[in-house]
């Protein structure tokens, strides 16, 4: 599948703060593409680096598999942050505005207003509409140039379940349509019902990417290892199929790569001379694993 997106090992440092951490992520054509993470980790200046907002300290990306220039960006809808509209202008009239900055045909308002279920509510002022209708409107004006590609942050903070819903519906209906959507979230369940693919961040890392229908079984192993000899550590950590090695107390906590368990790696040690004396397995959904990085930063 085509590429719409790839971003090549992105960093972003803001003094001292690492904002994001070598991030390298491909979004395909047709996704919809989550960023998942808890507050703080990273997902709002990653968004700003690749509409081209804010610059990366180090890496690079490109859209569309072209360099950066004018015409890339309008061919990207975005809503970052909260948009400003006239408050007593209509919504028809708010968008005739943004059409002119923009620089975009004003044909398309009726359709994007339908898009998002607005239509009836067209000639109403913008200030007596609800957050939700709000929202709407600025999805709307994100779809006036008839982007291929629309980037949404955190799209539903503050709705009420009725406005979350309608949200989602409309993502639903212009992924539909064939366009590609990246959305940012600090919320799981946001991302299952309606990410094709998503990623999770943490303090800016990349901890994990791939697709939410592999997503629901996904599982990791955890192997907790105990050894008489100092060394295990080390050891642990020349074995191939080994992800990541973590002290804690007596003993290693050992993430495996999948389709390896406890016994191969009780063997592959073996084979190393070191006696395995203590071995624990812990299996955790992708599910547990994202709550438990939340927990961590509440
Ligand atoms: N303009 C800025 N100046 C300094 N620090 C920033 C700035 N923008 C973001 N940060 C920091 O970068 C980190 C990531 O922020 P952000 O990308 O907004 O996270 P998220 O959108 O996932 O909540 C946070 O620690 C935040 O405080
Ligand atoms: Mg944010």
């Amino acid at each position: 599948m085509s590429s719409v997106l790839e971003i090549v090992n992105i960093s972003k440092d803001f003094g001292r703060i690492s904002a994001v951490k070598n991030l390298s992520l491909q979004v395909s054509k047709g996704a919809v593409f989550g960023i998942l993470g808890p507050n703080g980790s990273g997902k709002t200046t990653t968004l700003a680096m690749i509409l081209g907002a804010s610059n990366p300290t180090s890496g690079s990306f490109n859209w569309f598999g072209e360099n950066g220039n004018h015409q890339v960006r309008k061919r990207i809808g975005a809503i970052l942050e909260f948009p400003v509209f006239y408050p007593s202008f209509s919504a028809e009239k708010n968008l005739r505005i943004t059409a002119r900055i923009k620089e975009v045909s004003a044909e398309r308002i009726d359709v994007v207003l339908g898009m998002v279920g607005l239509l009836e509510r067209k000639h109403d002022a913008f200030k007596t509409y609800s957050l939700g209708m709000k929202q709407r409107l600025a999805i709307a004006s994100a779809m006036l140039c008839d982007p291929e590609v629309l980037i949404l942050d955190e799209p539903t903070n503050g709705l009420d379940p009725q406005g979350i819903a309608e949200i989602r519906t409309i993502i639903r209906d212009i992924a539909e349509q064939g366009k590609t959507i990246i959305l940012a979230s600090h919320l799981l369940d946001e991302v299952q019902k309606v990410c094709t693919d998503f990623c999770i961040l943490k303090s800016g890392n990349l901890i994990y990417q791939g697709k939410v229908s592999d997503s629901e079984q996904s599982t990791t192993t955890e192997i907790e290892v105990g050894a008489a000899d100092k060394d295990l550590e080390i050891h642990l950590r020349k074995i191939p199929f080994v992800q990541t090695v973590t002290r804690v107390g007596d003993y290693c906590r050992v993430v495996v790569l999948s389709g390896h368990d406890a016994a191969a790696l009780n063997a592959y040690l073996n084979t190393m001379g070191i006696h395995v004396s203590h071995l624990i397995t812990r299996k955790e959904s992708l599910e547990e694993k994202f709550l438990s990085i939340l927990n961590v930063q509440a």
